[in-house]
């Protein structure tokens, strides 16, 4: 039980990674507050993590609208009287568009909900860690921080902010023992790759593409995502403070 008394919040944790840690968290002895668009997702996780008895609350939130945030973090607090750490997961991605199409709508919109809720995650969730005498931040920005994908200005912008704000915020609450850390994923199998999947016209050459683009010849899945999301959230890393820590089977390396 590497998580046993701790109490986490994770937003956008209905699918994808965000689901797969949540399930790993309550499995280690966390109780877990997630915050989500996707109720029925939600629900669904629900079950599943109290049928494997573990502890969880599912709360609509839309990581874009900053009353929601706080809510969610205040339900951790009023539910299980703390916050030891909190994921800001939620993201959306870019459709694949030449840069000088993207809209300003478009544009906004991917900010909102990956610039500006991780944002509203981080500002609220640390008077919560004060109070609680620390804890830990994981921001999930993506390998397109660190390297180009293409055809996603505003999804890189976003993740390049993720970033920054994480090293901001890690350097401000250093002495406070909070510390903030972001993961950068490369593509994993979620439901946000399954749906850009689903639009290729050649399956073959989509899947080729991928797999010419990382030395490991695969996408990462959810839970070696997870894995690496408990190890920056816990006490496993205790002098880890800043950093972006890349998981993405050898892309940036080649
Ligand atoms: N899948 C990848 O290849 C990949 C790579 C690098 C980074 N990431 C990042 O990882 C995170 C999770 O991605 P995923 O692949 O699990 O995606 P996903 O689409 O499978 O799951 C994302 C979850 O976030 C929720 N969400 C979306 N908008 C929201 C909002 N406004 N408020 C609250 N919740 C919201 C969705 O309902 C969903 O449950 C995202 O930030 C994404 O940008 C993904």
């Amino acid at each position: 039980m590497r998580l046993e008394g701790m109490v986490a919040v994770i937003t956008g944790g209905a699918e994808g990674m965000g689901r797969s840690t949540a399930a790993l968290f309550a499995r280690e002895g966390a109780s877990v507050v997630v915050g989500d668009i996707n109720t029925e997702q939600g629900a669904s996780l629900v079950a599943e993590v109290e049928a494997a008895g573990g502890t969880i609350t599912f709360q609509p939130c839309d990581v874009s609208k900053e009353a929601e945030v706080a809510a969610l973090v205040a339900t951790a607090e009023d539910t299980y009287g703390k916050l030891d750490t909190i994921f800001n997961n939620a993201g959306i991605s870019q459709p694949r568009t030449p840069t000088c199409e993207v809209t300003e709508e478009l544009f906004d919109k991917v900010i909102s909900v990956n610039l500006k809720g991780t944002f509203f995650g981080c500002k609220h969730a640390l008077p919560a860690l004060l109070r609680n005498g620390g804890g830990t931040i994981v921001n999930n920005s993506s390998v397109a921080a660190f390297a180009n994908v293409g055809g996603n200005v505003s999804y890189a912008s976003s993740k390049g902010g993720v970033m920054s704000m994480t090293r901001v915020i890690a350097v401000e609450y250093a002495e406070r023992n909070i510390r903030c850390n972001a993961i950068n994923p490369g593509p994993i199998d979620t439901p946000m790759q399954q749906r850009s999947r689903a639009k290729a016209t050649d399956l073959d050459a989509h899947d080729k593409a991928w797999r010419d683009m990382i030395p490991m010849k695969r996408m990462g899945t959810g839970d070696e995502i997870s894995e690496a999301v408990l190890f920056l959230a816990s006490q496993q890393s205790s002098f880890v403070t800043g950093i972006g820590l890349l998981i993405d089977g050898g892309r940036v390396a080649t």
